[in-house]
């Protein structure tokens, strides 16, 4: 099978790289060999390479830049996952496309279910929304998976932001009023690859690791593993509440997705601090 990865070099483009299966031939292009953005390069790249399947990993993920930069996120997130959705129509290439969490507003209580109402609160959720939207439109044969809060020893992240902090300053405030679920990009790549080897129906599936946390907490158990593989200390950590620390971008207070869908495919997500722990480990193996 032939695979075709857009944003090769981000979080998850790295992970679905090195979780891949033997039997794929895969062609990774990273924003340098394939710009989303640009209509013509899509079409053309996706008609010279002939993928069975499409996995679009790029995305505009700045979530407080993009409340000024509206042009730049919809030209990624919106238009780029149309020019995609297009090409895998003409091309009869199954379709996934990775969407967010922030689609939706966070005032709910319980998990989301996909087919819940989104109402994004900002700039990027609107942008990754209306992605969403132009790919369902759009006719290709088309898996969306919504995920959140991802994280990897590859990239930039709220983890290793953590790890730095707690290295640099005597304390480390953090906000602990907004819930979600940390995903290891590792754990989101790997459902990627079930959701394949599965033939999943179109549609849209939810994939997070599982449990709840908030930031706070997630800061928390960054500073707890990291002591007991590494044996350093760490600066303390306390909590906040949103309004202590104002974005530019606000975000959901509760954006847990509710998962069974996919889980019923692919079986049970592990536990958020059983990645986190895989994740550290390695970062702290590359240091
Ligand atoms: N990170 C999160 O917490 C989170 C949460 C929920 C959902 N998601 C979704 O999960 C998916 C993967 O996110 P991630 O965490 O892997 O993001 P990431 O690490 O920021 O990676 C995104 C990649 O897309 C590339 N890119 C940007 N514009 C592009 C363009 N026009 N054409 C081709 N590539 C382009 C970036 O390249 P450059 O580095 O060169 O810009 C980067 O390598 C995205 O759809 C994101 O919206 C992420």
């Amino acid at each position: 099978m032939r695979i075709l990865i857009t944003g090769a070099n981000g979080q998850l483009g790295h992970e679905l790289q090195r979780n891949a299966p033997q039997n794929v031939e895969l062609h990774a292009l990273d924003r340098r060999a394939l710009d989303i953005s640009d209509g013509d390069a899509v079409a053309k790249t996706v008609a010279r390479i002939a993928p069975h399947i499409i996995i679009n990993a790029a995305a505009y993920t700045a979530v407080d830049k993009a409340e000024t930069d509206h042009d730049a996120a919809c030209a990624i997130n919106r238009d780029g996952a149309a020019h995609l959705a297009r090409a895998a129509q003409a091309q009869r290439a199954r379709l996934l496309h990775v969407s967010t969490d922030f689609v939706f507003d966070g005032q709910g209580c319980t998990p989301y279910l996909p087919g819940q109402t989104p109402s994004p609160l900002g700039v990027y959720g609107a942008s990754k929304l209306a992605g969403e939207q132009a790919v369902q439109h759009s006719g290709a044969d088309a898996l969306i998976i919504r995920t959140a809060w991802v994280y990897a020893a590859h990239g930039h992240n709220f983890v290793k932001t953590m790890l730095r902090l707690m290295r640099e300053r005597p304390e480390v405030r953090v906000v602990a009023d907004q819930i979600g679920s940390p995903t290891a990009a590792a754990s989101l790549a790997r459902a990627l690859w079930a959701l394949i080897a599965k033939n999943a129906a179109a549609g849209i599936y939810h994939y997070t690791d599982a449990g709840v946390a908030s930031w706070y907490d997630l800061a928390h158990a960054v500073r707890e593993i990291t002591q007991t593989l590494s044996g350093e200390t760490l600066a303390p950590i306390y909590p906040i509440r949103t309004e202590d620390y104002p974005t530019p971008a606000r975000r959901p207070a509760y954006s847990v997705l509710d998962k069974t869908a996919t889980t019923a495919l692919i079986g049970p997500a592990p536990h958020w601090r059983e990645a986190l722990s895989e994740v550290l480990r390695e970062l702290l193996q590359e240091e």
